[in-house]
């Protein structure tokens, strides 16, 4: 086992392909025991927001605390940063009173700021581009019911968003093939599908982008989806409305997926957008157990860096 820490999880991509199995294996190992053992006694996390968030909040709050810790919700509206206060001073004088810091914001560039300037942890609770502490709940979530990554493909069909990002980045490490499948003005950024390539070739995993649904979803072990307008493209909602209207999972365009296939979502949903209410609250959704690991491999993140 190799030491993590001290590390931040600004994306996957930093990460080694073994030190995310090993947050995995560890999560696995966590959700299985009742009592919760005292790791982070007297620890504290400053989690802060500048975006919503039911998920990731609650489960990083009841993670700490499960672990003996505590957690403070900085909403961005509250702390001084929000009215200009630097990055770089609020990196500082946290680093001072905590142990970690996670953050969810905008411009991805704020959490690499805040990291270089803190001399504590900093994980990425989401930004406009990735979402690394989601797709460690994916991965266990995947782990838990397709066994293995190799030989295995997930097919995410909709925007290529943050969530697309770091579906590619993660399944590249770990030797998933992974397909976005998106209508043409709204696929994943080009460097970021270079990158997930790159990381692919050591791992063998097919990292591949189409806008073709029919074709993509061919032989998915796991269909997986998000919403069309992410936070801080709410305006955007009527013309994605149009844009995606052929990108819905639901029971014709799974035609061709793996029958034993499972449905994933980050969630939050929007039935009858994204996704049917038939299939994400059918037989082969996952999405509250996912939903669910989210804590078990948060509390696994937080004991192995904190
Ligand atoms: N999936 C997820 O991150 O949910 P929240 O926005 O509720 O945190
Ligand atoms: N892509 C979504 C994910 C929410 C967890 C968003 O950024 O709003």
């Amino acid at each position: 086992e190799t030491s993590l820490t001290g590390k931040d999880l600004l994306t996957l991509a930093d990460w080694k392909a073994d030190e995310i199995k090993q947050i995995l294996h560890y999560a696995i190992q966590l959700k299985k025991e009742k009592q919760p053992k005292q790791l982070l006694a007297g620890k504290t996390l400053g989690m802060i927001f500048e975006k919503s968030s039911t998920r990731t909040r609650v489960s990083f709050e009841v993670g700490m605390l499960q672990l003996g810790g505590h957690a403070l919700h900085l909403s961005s509206r509250d702390i001084q940063m929000g009215r200009g206060e630097s990055i770089a001073d609020t990196a500082k004088v946290l680093s001072r009173y905590l142990d970690a810091i996670m953050i969810r914001t905008f411009d991805h560039e704020i959490v690499e700021e805040l990291a270089l300037h803190a001399d504590i942890p900093v994980i990425n609770g989401l930004t406009d581009d990735y979402h690394p502490c989601q797709v460690l709940a994916d991965l266990m979530t995947i782990l838990e019911y397709k066994s293995s990554f190799a030989g295995k493909k997930l097919t995410y069909i909709g925007d290529g968003n943050n969530m697309a990002h770091s579906l590619m980045i993660g399944s590249a490490k770990v030797g998933l093939d992974c397909t976005i499948v998106a209508p043409k003005n709204y696929k994943p950024k080009a460097e970021i599908v270079s990158k997930a390539q790159e990381i692919a070739k050591e791992s063998g995993a097919k990292i591949l982008v189409t806008n073709d649904l029919k074709e993509g979803i061919q032989h998915a072990d796991i269909v997986y989806t998000d919403v069309w307008a992410s936070m801080g493209w709410e305006d955007e909602t009527n013309e994605r409305l149009e844009a995606f209207k052929d990108y819905q999972v639901n029971i014709e365009s799974l035609a061709g997926a793996n029958p034993d296939y499972i449905f994933m979502h980050c969630l939050p949903a929007h039935r009858g957008e994204e996704v049917t209410g038939e299939i994400i609250d059918g037989p082969h959704s996952v999405v509250f157990e996912e939903a669910e690991n989210r804590l078990h491999v948060q509390k696994a993140l937080l004991a192995s860096v904190m």
